[in-house]
C-alpha cells in the first residue's frame, strides 16, 4: 500500500532527496476557510464527519482540487485516539474541544484503556483507503500522496488533562512538577495506543506521518527532554520499525528553545513555526535536515502581492537545504481561498493563467458517482 505515487515530490523532499522544485501543502488545509469544507459542515457536526469515511475523504480532496498541493492530509483530528481510549470528547461551536471528564492524577488512569484500534478508529482508515483510491484517479499534478497524522504524547496528555484547549494548562504542569512519574505512565499509555493508531494509518495508506506537538513549547528544554521525548521516542521507534520508507515529520508550536534538543530527534523532516527564520533553524539543527513551514498564517490575511513577496522571502530562506513549504500553524479561518491559492502558486511558480488551467483538470470525480 505505501509505494510512492507518481507525484511524489512531497516524498523525496522529506528525504531529503533531489527534487526538481520544493513542494507545497498547508497545515488544516481542509478546514473553515474553505466554502466547501463549510458547506458539508452546515449538515453535519465535526466529529460525524470524521466519523464518516465518504465525507472525510470528499473534504480531505478538497484542497487538492482547488488549491493543487503535493500532499493530502487525511480529514480526522488529533483528539480521536483519547476518545477510542476511554476519554469522552465534545466538540462544543465556537470553544473547541471538550474532555468532560479530564484525567488530572494517577488514579484516574484506570478510566482509560488500551483499545483495538480497527474496532474503535477504523472509519480512519477506511477514509484513507477512500482517498488513495481517489488519489489515484486523478490526473498528473493530482496523484500526491497522503499524511497521516496525530499528536504526540505530550500535546495529547494536554488537552485530556486540562479538559480542553487552555492559556496556562494549570493542571498539566501542576502534575509535572507534582507527581513526574504518574504523569509519565499517562504519557506511556497515550503513546502505545498513539503507536496502534499510527501504524494503522502507514497500513492503510498512509504514505507520510506528522506528529504534532502543538503544545510542547510548553516545556524548558530539559523537561521537554525528560518527560515529552522518551514516549515520543517509542512511537517513532515503532512507527520506523514497522514502515522504515513511510517519511516522519515532527512539528512544534512555539519551540524555538528546543531546536538543540529537536536536532536529535529520529525524524525525517522538522516543521516549525514562524518565529525563526528558516536559515536560522538549519544553523541550529544540521544542513541537511529537511525543513517543513514556515510562513506566518497571519500573512496570508495581506493583500496578495504581499503573500507573493512573502513566500519567495521564505523559499530563499529556505533555499540553504531541502525545504517543503507551509505555514508555521494551520492556515486561519477567516483566510481567503484566493491568498491560500496564491500561497501555492508562488511556491509553484506558476502565474494565475496557469494554475487555473491545472485546475481545470482536476475537476470532481466525486466518490458517489
Ligand atoms: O490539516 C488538515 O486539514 C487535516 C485535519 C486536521 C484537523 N485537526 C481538523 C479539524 C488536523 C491535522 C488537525 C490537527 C489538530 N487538531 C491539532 C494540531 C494542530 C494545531 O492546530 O496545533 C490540534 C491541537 C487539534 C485539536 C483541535 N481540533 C482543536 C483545538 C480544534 C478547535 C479549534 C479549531 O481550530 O477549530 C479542533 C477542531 C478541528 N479540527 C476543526 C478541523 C477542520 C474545526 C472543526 C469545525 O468545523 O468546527
Amino acid at each position: 500500500m505505501s509505494r510512492d505515487p507518481p507525484d511524489d515530490l512531497f516524498l523525496r523532499a522529506c528525504r531529503g532527496e533531489p527534487v526538481e522544485r520544493v513542494p507545497v501543502w498547508i497545515m488544516r488545509q481542509a478546514g473553515r476557510y474553505l466554502p466547501e469544507y463549510r458547506a458539508v459542515r452546515e449538515k453535519h457536526d465535526f466529529l460525524a464527519m470524521c466519523k464518516t469515511p465518504e465525507l472525510a475523504a470528499e473534504v480531505t480532496l478538497l484542497p487538492v482540487r482547488r488549491l493543487g498541493v503535493d500532499a493530502a492530509i487525511v480529514f480526522a483530528d488529533i483528539l480521536l485516539p483519547l476518545e477510542a481510549m476511554g476519554a469522552e470528547l465534545r466538540f462544543l461551536a465556537g470553544e473547541g474541544p471538550h474532555f468532560p471528564e479530564p484525567v488530572r492524577r494517577y488514579q484516574d488512569l484506570g478510566r482509560l484503556r488500551r483499545p483495538d484500534v480497527q474496532a474503535t478508529l477504523g472509519y480512519v482508515f477506511e477514509a484513507l483507503r477512500l482517498v488513495r483510491r481517489e488519489l489515484d484517479g486523478l490526473g498528473p499534478g493530482g496523484r500526491v500522496p497522503v499524511i497521516g497524522f496525530g499528536g504526540t504524547p505530550w500535546t495529547l496528555a494536554a488537552y485530556l488533562v486540562e479538559g480542553g484547549g487552555s492559556k496556562q494548562f494549570e493542571h498539566l504542569l501542576a502534575w509535572s512538577y507534582r507527581d513526574p512519574k504518574g504523569l509519565g505512565e499517562l504519557l506511556d499509555k497515550v503513546a502505545e495506543v498513539s503507536a496502534d493508531y499510527l501504524a494503522g494509518q502507514l497500513e492503510a495508506g498512509a504514505q507520510a506521518i506528522q506528529l504534532f506537538d502543538s503544545w510542547g513549547g510548553l516545556l524548558d528544554r530539559d523537561r521537554w527532554d525528560t518527560l515529552a521525548r522518551p514516549p515520543l521516542e517509542r512511537v517513532i521507534a515503532r512507527l520506523r520499525r514497522d514502515r522504515p520508507e513511510a517519511p516522519l515529520i515532527y512539528y512544534v508550536n512555539g519551540g524555538a528553545h528546543l531546536l538543540p534538543a529537536l536536532a536529535t530527534l529520529p525524524v525525517d523532516v522538522l516543521s516549525v513555526d514562524w518565529r525563526l527564520p528558516l536559515s536560522e533553524v538549519r544553523r541550529i539543527v544540521s544542513p541537511g535536515k529537511t525543513l517543513q513551514g514556515n510562513l506566518d498564517p497571519a500573512a496570508l490575511l495581506a493583500p496578495i502581492p504581499e503573500i507573493e513577496r512573502r513566500t519567495e522571502a521564505m523559499l530563499a530562506e529556505g533555499a540553504g537545504g531541502p525545504h517543503v513549504a507551509n505555514l508555521g500553524h494551520g492556515i486561519l479561518k477567516d483566510t481567503p481561498p484566493e491568498h491560500a491559492a496564491a500561497f501555492v502558486r508562488t511556491v509553484k511558480g506558476r502565474s494565475a493563467a496557469e494554475d487555473r488551467l491545472w485546475r481545470g483538470r482536476c475537476e470532481p470525480n466525486t466518490l458517489r458517482s
